[in-house]
């Protein structure tokens, strides 16, 4: 069912790593993707592609990066998506995220092979009817890769309001050659991130964890109020 209040979709969104299989249907995928395309962008250069799967097309991708991990192939990714290494007080939220999502789904801290399973996840597009890959020109500066931030959150909140779910997928980078490889993406692309999309599976635990968010003052400062 469509959803239409900003405040309640934005502050209602999370992350969904469970789907139902229900498919999506071209029609509906077109316009979330003309939300994303109507985000600002600096000089209106609209930074970045998106290439949709669905049925066997996502199925032949996943195949293949399934195999790269079962391979233990390593990892080549076209850009660094976060700083290396990770100063110490973005470490601890980062590891608080990953805790937070083993805690959800039983997964002891240390039990490595069940953590590396619910890793792979990632690669299957969390078993989510369609997946996306995110690509945009490799000359772009920082300030496009805010643009397209921006393009892809438009597409996150377009997808909620049709009542649908998502997960971004930067680990999809990790193999970031495979995936150009594999869709023949163009020279002078590099691929960014996936987004799974589909139908939030209720029953699914991976749904029950929810972020915490920093407290207003910690991240805002008001100059010149009383
Ligand atoms: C561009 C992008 C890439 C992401 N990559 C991953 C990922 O590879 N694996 C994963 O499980 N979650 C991924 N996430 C989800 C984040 O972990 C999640 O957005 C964050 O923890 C905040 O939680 P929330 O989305 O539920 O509010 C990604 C999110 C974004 C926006």
């Amino acid at each position: 069912m469509a959803k239409t209040n900003l405040q309640e979709i934005v502050l209602a969104r999370r992350s969904i790593r469970g789907f139902l299989p229900g498919p999506v249907s071209r029609s509906t995928l077109e316009r979330i993707l003309q939300l994303a395309r109507s985000a600002p962008s600096g000089a209106n250069l609209q930074p970045g592609r998106f290439t949709v799967l669905t049925s066997d097309a996502l199925e032949n991708l996943t195949d293949i990066l399934i195999q790269a991990i079962r391979d233990e192939r390593p990892g080549v990714s076209e850009y660094s998506y976060f700083p290396n290494p990770l100063p110490e007080y973005l470490l601890a939220r980062k590891r608080a995220t990953g805790f937070g999502l083993y805690d959800a789904l039983n997964i002891a801290k240390r039990d490595i092979k069940a953590r590396k399973k619910q890793f792979e996840h990632n690669y299957l597009f969390f078993g989510a009817p369609v997946g996306m890959v995110v690509s945009v020109d490799k000359r772009m500066g920082k300030g496009c890769f805010m643009d397209l931030g921006m393009a892809i959150q438009n597409l996150l909140i377009g997808i909620e309001t049709e009542g649908l779910s998502s997960c971004g997928i930067g680990a999809l980078a990790n193999y970031g050659d495979l995936v150009h490889e594999h869709l023949t993406l163009p020279d002078d692309e590099i691929v960014v991130c996936g987004i799974a999309v589909g139908y939030a599976d209720p029953n699914n635990p991976a749904n029950n964890f929810k972020t915490p968010r920093l407290n207003l003052d910690e991240y805002s400062k008001f100059l010149g109020f009383d």
